[in-house]
């Protein structure tokens, strides 16, 4: 047994749930006319009813005791300070540094790193001004119209997700579009949609070794030159966002035209960066601006807020409560927002690589349940595909809906339809239905939800939003007493990959692995069909990786 599941507090969170299996939501608000004012609240312009959990005030109590033995005060303190928390990469943990407004100092290595932010942002107002001005342009002289980002992982999921949900924004800037994939499918639709004469592509990597985006902008670099395009284009139509500057420079990108940002951002965290150029160019950077100030006050939020009125806190020790002591092992996400549809699938890699971890910090195999699943689909569309499961299924799925109170497009009566749909969810999750002597018909309810409120989506109540989801993966990570600012999962595959990748293109057959991979890797090589793709100017028939 682990000291957690030892110590007191979640022994005496063991009991309580022992006592509240027997209750149900429905039933404490029968007790309680008042459980939706005591049981929500607002901070940083976002509102959480989580009234409708299996939860009290002792609930929050014994969490709140959990919380404070995990020491989360401590914890957040020493991030905010710069301390080296990520120890696994001997790192600070220092996205909030990039939305820091006040221009408080924030010290790494005996360096205030607050300037060189600013700087950045600085670089990035004049660069993202001159091409929504038309200044800057094309090598024919003609101005940028489409962006490209070329990214993968952090350095696509938050800036891709953050250009859907403020797309009503972006109308004076440049169309943005994204690549990530080694597919070669995912480059080949998005090149022969834009002109190369007006478009700009955005390499983002935080290594700059990532294969599949030096793939794609190579790719994207020959489309250019294949064009006729002199070398000299490549500086007009390329810029880079990267912590590595001699692998930017070995690529074949101008320093000047490269945004810098810092090894204490990570992957998944660096939205915040010049990683965000794509977004700035879209909406203009004083949105983007706004974004990091929205973040900002959420950061300060969670600084500063007593753990029990901590919204971050509190959404963390409720994941807690049903993955530790109920057995969930999954969490929906479920936007009744079109514009958020990449939310999800951001929040995928933002919560399962940072706690998808089995060993504590001090390298000791866990004994309880860590990082969910997350999923999700923005609603009604998920209403009328798996939510059939949520609600009558066997497995207890606790889920965050999403909602805001102004349309970005307000249309007819579709925004009271949306809501109404999205409120009678938690409704019937919550109360369900018996119908007697039908029980293919009855809901057994009691199914948790939290119900997640801004009052549009503009770029501060999203940053504040994205930042509420980032402060309570912290807290579930200090509770759970992991990394969650590691990933070094993602890497035996990586490396696996290079070693096959080169097999594939040898003359004999694999013979390394085990019999399975073995066959796949020959059937490949017997099958495969090597052709160029005469669509986007593809050279690789003629030149190696
Ligand atoms: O493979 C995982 C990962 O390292 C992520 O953590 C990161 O966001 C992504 O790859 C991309 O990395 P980079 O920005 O260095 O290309």
């Amino acid at each position: 047994m682990s000291h957690l599941t030892q110590s007191p507090a979640w022994r005496a969170l063991a009991d309580h749930r022992d006592h509240m299996a027997h209750t149900s939501i429905s039933g404490l608000f029968a007790q309680d006319d008042r459980r939706f004012e005591r049981f929500s609240m607002e901070a940083a312009g976002i509102f959480v009813d989580y009234s409708k959990n299996l939860i009290t005030t002792e609930t929050l109590g014994l969490l709140g005791a959990l919380s404070r033995q995990a020491g989360v005060e401590d914890r957040r303190r020493a991030m905010f300070a710069g301390e080296r928390i990520n120890t696994t990469e001997n790192r600070p943990v220092l996205h909030v540094a990039l939305r820091e407004r006040s221009g408080k100092p924030i010290i790494v290595d005996g360096k205030d790193v607050i300037p060189d932010v600013f700087a950045v942002l600085a670089k990035m107002r004049r660069f993202t001004d001159a091409v929504r001005e038309g200044k800057w342009r094309g090598y024919t002289g003609h101005a940028i119209t489409d962006v490209v980002n070329i990214g993968i992982g952090g350095s696509d999921l938050g800036p891709r997700m953050v250009c859907e949900a403020l797309k009503p924004y972006g109308d004076k800037g440049p169309t943005t579009h994204f690549v990530s994939n080694v597919d070669g499918a995912d480059i080949a639709e998005v090149l022969p949609s834009v002109d190369l004469e007006t478009t700009l592509f955005v390499i983002s990597s935080k290594t700059f070794t990532t294969r599949e985006t030096l793939l794609n902008a190579r790719t994207a670099r020959n489309w250019l030159l294949s064009s006729g395009a002199p070398e000299s284009a490549v500086a007009k139509h390329f810029v880079a966002v990267s912590t590595n500057a001699d692998a930017v420079a070995a690529f074949g990108i101008d320093l000047s035209n490269m945004f810098e940002f810092w090894d204490w951002v990570g992957g998944r965290y660096s939205l915040w960066s010049a990683i965000g150029l794509p977004i700035a160019l879209q909406i203009g950077m004083d949105g983007f601006e706004a974004l990091l100030g929205g973040a900002h006050a959420m950061d300060r939020h969670f600084a500063e807020a007593p753990l029990e009125q901590n919204l971050p806190v509190l959404l963390g020790m409720i994941g807690i409560w049903y993955t530790n002591f109920f057995g969930a092992n999954s969490q929906l996400i479920a936007p009744y927002d079109r514009y958020l549809h990449r939310l999800p699938a951001y929040l995928q890699q933002l919560d399962m690589e940072s706690n998808g971890k089995s060993v504590t910090l001090s390298g000791k195999r866990v004994d309880y349940g860590t990082g969910p699943v997350i999923w999700g689909e923005p609603g009604t569309n998920g209403q009328h595909a798996f939510f059939q499961l949520l609600h009558q299924g066997t497995a207890l799925i606790p889920a965050d809906f999403i909602a805001c109170m102004q349309p970005q497009r307000a249309l007819d009566v579709h925004h009271d339809v949306l809501l109404a749909n999205c409120f009678a969810q938690t409704e019937a999750l919550m109360n369900g239905l018996q119908v007697a002597g039908a029980p293919h018909r009855s809901f057994d309810g009691n199914r948790p939800t939290n119900t997640i409120c801004m009052d549009s989506l503009e770029p501060a109540a999203l940053g504040a939003l994205l930042a509420l989801y980032e402060h309570k993966v912290f807290v579930q990570g200090i509770i759970w007493n992991i990394n969650s600012f590691d990933q070094w999962g993602v890497e035996l595959g990586k490396k696996l990959a290079v070693v096959i990748e080169s097999e594939i293109s040898e003359s004999s057959a694999a013979s390394t692995h085990d019999s399975s991979t073995n066959g796949l890797i020959e059937r490949f090589r017997q099958r495969r069909m090597k052709k160029a793709d005469p669509a986007i100017g593809d050279r690789s028939d003629h030149e190696s990786s």
